[in-house]
This record gives structure tokens, C-alpha cells and sequence, in this order.
């Protein structure tokens, strides 16, 4: 029997190719709806690497939730509701950068939104008062170190900064659209990063995340993006995404909660 601190749960999210996690010893299950609907899918209660852990899977398990139909702010409030403060939404992304290709891993340090209409904010409606929080460093930084630390002695090939785009899909992007994003200093893209990070910054929780890129971002290779190539680079790098989350489940569980924002 492995001692698990008696601390708040860590959250992960997990994305494509990601609908559950194998290593987790599940101790229990609940269905979540709150005010803005229902949760993509159960909220998997269970231990990793001796920390407490709950597990959503954004695309609904089996995966059948389009990236624009995630219903981000029932996921996230219903992981708040559940103790979380500490979050880790794992993300498959495009590699637009030159060293970003295929079964790598990026921790982004910044993004860039080209969502659009979205459900993006807690704070609409009948409102006491106009809230605008600061969202300059959209990822958790003690967060981000954690992550970093744990992929480095995993020996996982990765990179510990990046540029985040996000676009609405869910169709790919042209090769124009990854050379606007290029020239706008986007390193990666993937349309499930917004408006996730910033509901989770409005409800104060520390929120990271770790992109695996699973093919090269339209007009970065010789060919068009197959599923099957994609599926290619799950399977080699999804298992040092595992090694990763595994390794800092304890170090995130230990961080301090962050004031709530006014
Ligand atoms: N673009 C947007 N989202 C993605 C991609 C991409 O190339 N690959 C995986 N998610």
C-alpha cells in the first residue's frame, strides 16, 4: 500500500489519443454537470506517482467531442468543484517550429487565441462587477519547472518553451494560415488550448501545458497531415507524455493554491 499525501487533487485533461490513463489506479467515478452543462465525460478519481489524481478525457471517452464543441467551462468548473488547483491539460498539437517535429513534447511558456466563438469566460451575464484578470503568463511557471525537471530525467525529447497557437478547427489549417501563425511567433498549434487555459486562470487554479506534437503543421513537410501519421506519433510519443505526468504528480500536488482573482 503506497502512502498518498492528503493533499487537493491534481486535474489532467487528457486530449487526443489520451482518453485514459492506463498507469492510474482508479478508486472511484462520478458524473459532472454544473450550471454551464455537462462535463466532457466521468471525472476518473485515482492515484499517480502516489498523488491524488482526477482525470477527464476533453474529447469525451470513446473520443466524440470536436474541439469546438467542448463544453471548456463545465470541464473546468467541475474539476474546481472536485478540489482541483492544480491542472495539466495534455494537448496533440501541430510542430510549425524546426525542432518541433513529430513525437516531440513542448511545454509552452506563452499562446496566442484565434478561437472564435467560444464560450470563453466565467464572468458573463448578471455580474456584480466587470472582471478583467491578468493573463500575461498564461501557464503556471512553478508548474512548467516541475514538468520540465520530470521530462528531462525521463530522457524524453522535449521543449520547455513555446508558442502555443490556437485555432478553432476542426479542420487543419492552410499552409498560409501556419505561415501567418509562424510570422505572429507561434512554435505550435492545436485548437484545444483556449479557452481552457484562460477559464482556469478566471477560477485561480495553476494551469500547464503539455503539448505532444503528432505531425508536422500543414505545409512544414512534403506532404498533406494523414490520421495515419498522426496515429504514428501518438503511439511513439504518448508513452513519455505518461513518464512526464507520472513523474510530476507529487511536485504539482505540493504547490500552493493560488489567491482566488478578485
Ligand atoms: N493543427 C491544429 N491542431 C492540431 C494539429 C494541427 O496541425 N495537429 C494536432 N492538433
Amino acid at each position: 500500500m503506497t502512502a498518498v499525501a492528503d493533499s487537493r487533487p491534481v486535474g489532467i485533461i487528457g486530449g487526443t489519443g489520451l482518453t485514459s490513463l492506463s498507469d492510474l489506479t482508479i478508486v472511484g467515478e462520478e458524473n459532472a454537470s454544473n450550471r454551464w452543462g455537462e462535463a466532457s465525460s466521468t471525472l476518473v478519481h485515482g492515484v499517480l506517482g502516489e498523488q491524488k489524481v482526477i482525470f477527464l478525457a476533453r474529447h469525451g471517452n470513446p473520443h466524440r467531442i470536436p474541439p469546438h464543441e467542448v463544453n471548456y467551462r463545465a470541464n473546468i468548473q467541475a474539476l474546481y468543484d472536485a478540489g482541483v488547483r492544480t491542472l495539466v491539460g495534455v494537448n496533440a498539437v501541430g510542430g510549425i517550429h524546426r525542432d518541433m517535429g513529430p513525437a516531440h513534447v513542448v511545454i509552452p511558456d506563452q499562446l496566442i487565441d484565434y478561437t472564435w466563438g467560444r464560450a470563453s469566460t466565467f464572468f458573463e451575464g448578471e455580474l456584480e462587477q466587470v472582471t478583467h484578470i491578468d493573463f500575461t503568463w498564461p501557464y503556471d511557471n512553478e508548474g512548467r519547472e516541475l514538468l520540465i525537471g520530470s521530462a528531462t530525467k525521463a530522457g524524453v525529447p522535449f521543449s520547455g518553451f513555446g508558442v502555443y497557437g490556437a485555432t478553432q478547427g476542426p479542420r487543419l489549417e492552410t499552409a498560409a494560415e501556419i505561415r501567418r501563425m509562424e510570422r505572429d511567433g507561434c512554435d505550435i498549434v492545436g485548437m484545444t488550448g483556449m479557452p481552457e487555459a484562460v477559464l482556469a486562470a478566471e477560477l485561480g487554479m495553476r494551469y500547464v501545458s503539455l503539448g505532444l506534437v503528432v505531425n508536422w503543421a500543414a505545409g512544414k513537410s512534403d506532404h498533406i497531415i494523414t490520421m495515419a501519421e498522426i496515429e504514428e506519433a501518438i503511439e511513439q510519443g504518448m508513452s513519455g507524455v505518461k513518464q512526464i505526468l507520472e513523474r510530476s504528480m507529487a511536485g504539482l500536488g505540493r504547490l500552493s493554491y493560488l489567491p482566488q482573482p478578485a
